[in-house]
């Protein structure tokens, strides 16, 4: 960091002072930060240490660093108030990730048997896993995961169809380029649907005609009209009403993939979460060659760990696989093998019991408190996953509420947030964090605002 070897001998304590009064200055050292000790810096300096215990002593008479007893010498607090200058740490840069309905209690995570998965596949790992993976995925973890999937949710795939990526987030770039290099550069979403993955779609450069949902899921004559060839879909659990894909739309659907060079994405993003009976299985199996599927565990561990996994049809692994590379060269290793044990030793399906429980309690509470006020017909999407949807009447202003509840600690959504044209009115709840001062509030917004409209 200091190059004194041009600096005669008897400059270096002024020398030493003014390097470190310019870094903490221009924000370098920010206050709080731990020095060396004036051991350690002398030895990297090669300096005596008379030399840096003088340049401490000075920087803190002067204010800049704050020593304490038997503890490290730290860049002061008190630096930014003496000297009046404009701190320059800056907080945020740029647009951030809203925590959105829909996703799990982190106290929920299972910190103990992580770290025991953790612990395991660590210990297991080779030297060479330790450099840079399989950009496809930790084999282990996709001959797991290839397991899982088809015992979960009726996907029928090898290891080699598997890609694993960091968040079904990146499983959306990934396609979206697949699917440019195919020609195809517009894929319809859902209206309402989810909007940062609408968005995603449309930065990678794709268009995204809306395609209206309705109680039966997507409507494949409205898709048929777009024109588009590829359609990104949560069939199992629609976002964010929870509506199921019927039957016949799943069959119209399939009839739809096959009159062209059509693809499905699909977006399996919380079908571990059903209440009342078993989630409807995966549309992969019906049309493996035209559907590409995929999730995270970001809905079911955690959305921090940005991990998840694509299953691709086998003549579009190959490109796959290369832009996971022009990416991130691949997903890091010692989580993908941590969830390796995670679901080899049950550690998942153990959890997803405790956490189906948790859920399910937490949703019939609320439900339970929504039905003293609102009339069932207005919830949607009550038997599974982890958000609840309200419609209310169209005259009632649902960004207003949503932002009320929002500043009393609510993590809710207006449906409206969900349209691209024409949005219909509803508030999105947040089954992991709704509580019920959010819900006594809501009761108040919504009586007073309904009163208003009439
Ligand atoms: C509809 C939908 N799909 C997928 C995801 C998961 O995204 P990721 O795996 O990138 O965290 C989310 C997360 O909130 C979501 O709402």
């Amino acid at each position: 960091m200091v190059s004194l070897t041009e600096i005669p001998k008897g400059q270096w304590t002024t020398h030493l002072c003014r390097q470190i009064r310019d870094a903490i200055r221009g924000g370098a050292l920010r206050p709080g930060v731990r020095l060396p000790s004036t051991r350690a810096l002398a030895k990297d300096l090669r300096l005596s240490r008379g030399v840096v215990v003088n340049v401490y002593e000075q920087l803190t008479a002067e204010g800049y660093l704050k020593p304490s007893a038997g503890s490290a010498t730290r860049v002061a607090h008190e630096f930014l108030l003496k000297t009046g200058s404009e701190p320059v740490c800056i907080h945020r840069i740029g647009p951030f990730v809203e925590h959105n309905p829909g996703l799990p209690d982190p106290g929920q995570f299972p910190r103990t048997d992580w770290l025991r998965a953790y612990r395991t596949a660590l210990k297991k790992l080779s030297d060479t896993d330790l450099c840079y993976g399989d950009p496809q995925g930790f084999e282990p973890l996709r001959t797991e995961l290839s397991d899982y999937l088809g015992r979960v949710r009726g996907v029928i795939a090898k290891p080699e169809q598997l890609l694993v990526i960091s968040g079904y987030a990146q499983g959306v770039a990934v396609v979206a380029q697949i699917l440019l290099g195919c020609g195809i550069d517009a894929v319809a979403v859902e209206e309402p649907g989810s909007t940062g993955i609408r968005h995603q779609l449309v930065d990678w450069g794709v268009t995204t005609p809306p395609v209206a949902v309705d109680e039966r899921g997507l409507s494949v004559l409205a898709l048929r009209a777009t024109g588009a060839r590829a359609v990104l879909t949560t069939p199992a659990h629609h976002y964010p009403t929870g509506f199921v894909l019927a039957p016949d739309r799943r069959h119209q659907l399939l009839n739809w993939v096959h009159e062209g060079p059509h693809y499905i994405v699909e977006d399996d993003y919380d079908a571990e979460f059903r209440y009342d009976h078993a989630p409807i299985s995966s549309l992969q199996p019906l049309a493996p060659e035209r559907i590409i599927t995929g999730s995270s565990v970001s809905k079911t561990l955690t959305p921090s760990l940005r991990l998840g996994w694509l299953v691709l049809p086998p003549q579009l692994i190959e490109q796959a696989v290369r832009v996971k590379i022009s990416m991130d060269l691949g997903t890091p290793t010692p989580s993908q093998a941590a969830f390796t044990e995670f679901l080899r030793t049950g550690a998942f399906d153990r959890h997803l019991r405790r956490s189906r429980r948790h859920y399910r309690i937490r949703r019939e509470r609320i439900a339970e408190r929504l039905l003293q006020f609102l009339n069932p017909s207005v919830l949607t999407g009550t038997e599974a996953g982890l958000n609840i949807c309200i419609r209310i009447d169209k005259h009632v202003d649902d960004q207003a509420i949503s932002d009320e509840l929002r500043s009393i600690g609510s993590c809710c959504r207006p449906l409206s947030h969900y349209y691209q044209h024409e949005p219909q009115r509803g508030l999105i709840l947040d089954v992991a964090t709704t509580q019920s001062t959010h819900l006594d509030h809501l009761q108040r917004l919504l009586t007073s605002a309904t009163r208003q409209s009439h």
